[in-house]
């Protein structure tokens, strides 16, 4: 195999509860996930070290880029997968090319997806050196988000964002091809800062309600799994929006008035800044896109998608 070209799809959560925090300083989270048909494209092509080039020039092409982290810790694994300790192993090593969609402190997975997509090619190059167990423990190890792009679909997601489940094929049916308007200001949030907010909010005087208690977080998803033809509506939930909303004002403001205008069902995605709502067949994309231009601006990101993966079922 010469050149591998590998889709890393954008993801949203549908559901995001975080139900506490850790003893580790991570957060326990349950969450529903799935991926979009936007998202971001790799290129592998075997060569004699690792290097990475972006079409878009903002995006450090450096070793703190996901991939070549992915990369990084793909050849350990293999190296130990081989009984050797070479992680300059010729046969995994690849230049690297990404052509970036899927904006930066989004909430939308986008490095963690590229960072799986990386791991995908080198293992697709290299001849299927890590099988499915390897291949997860080196996506647990690159960042919370990214073992749930292992699984093709959708998915829940459980513990730091390690323990991944994928919906079971009715389920997932509902969501498939949902269309979504996905729109995100100029700026983003960091997923440290919006973390480290949530707890600050847990600690302080309003300590009641940040967090929802995990049975609470169970019930709420075992009840929408368990009603048949429960639409994607009656699932969104995101207990990361507090904490953003009181800093960034200008995303709560939008998303009342899309809910207002329009009668949308619209969240922010996973820690922000990038929000979705779900369109109906006959939703007004046109009347709603100049609502979010005329609020954020022309600098704010649009794109119409839909809920898409390539697991059978
Ligand atoms: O795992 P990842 O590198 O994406 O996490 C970035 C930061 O977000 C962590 O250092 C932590 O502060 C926070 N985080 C968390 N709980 C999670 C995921 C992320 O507290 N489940």
């Amino acid at each position: 195999m010469s050149v591998v070209t590998i889709f890393a799809p954008a993801k949203l959560n549908l559901f995001l509860a975080v139900t506490g925090r850790r003893t580790d300083g991570f957060h326990d989270l349950i969450s529903v996930v799935a991926p979009l048909d936007f998202g971001d494209t790799l290129r592998a092509e075997p060569a004699e070290g690792f290097s990475l080039a972006c079409d878009d020039p903002d995006v450090p092409c450096d070793e703190t880029n996901l991939v070549l982290r992915a990369a990084a810790v793909f050849a350990l694994a293999a190296g130990a997968a081989a009984g050797t300790t070479n992680a300059s192993d010729r046969s995994t090593a690849a230049k690297f090319f990404l052509e970036k969609r899927v904006p930066m402190g989004a909430g939308l997975g986008g490095g963690s997806s590229d960072a799986v997509a990386a791991l995908r090619a080198l293992n697709l190059l290299s001849g299927d050196r890590l099988g499915p167990a390897a291949l997860a423990a080196a996506a647990a190890q690159l960042g919370s988000d990214c073992p749930l792009f292992l699984q093709d679909g959708p998915v829940v997601v459980r513990g730091r964002g390690e323990r991944v489940e994928p919906l079971p094929a009715p389920v997932a049916g509902r969501l498939r091809g949902r269309r979504v308007l996905l729109f995100k200001p100029a700026f983003g949030i960091s997923t440290p800062w919006a973390y480290a907010r949530l707890a600050a909010l847990a600690g302080g005087s309003a300590a009641g309600g940040v967090y929802l208690p995990p049975v609470e977080a169970e019930a709420r998803l075992a009840a929408w799994l368990g009603e048949a033809g429960a639409p994607a509506e009656t699932l969104l939930f995101n207990n990361m929006e507090p904490p953003a909303f009181a800093k960034f004002l200008a995303l709560p403001t939008l998303l009342e008035e899309l809910r207002a205008r329009f009668g949308l069902a619209a969240r922010m995605s996973g820690s922000g800044s990038a929000c979705f709502a779900l369109l109906g067949d006959d939703a007004p994309v046109g009347a709603i896109t100049d609502a979010i231009r005329a609020a954020w601006g022309d600098s704010a990101l649009v794109v119409a998608a839909r809920l898409e993966w390539s697991r059978p079922g």
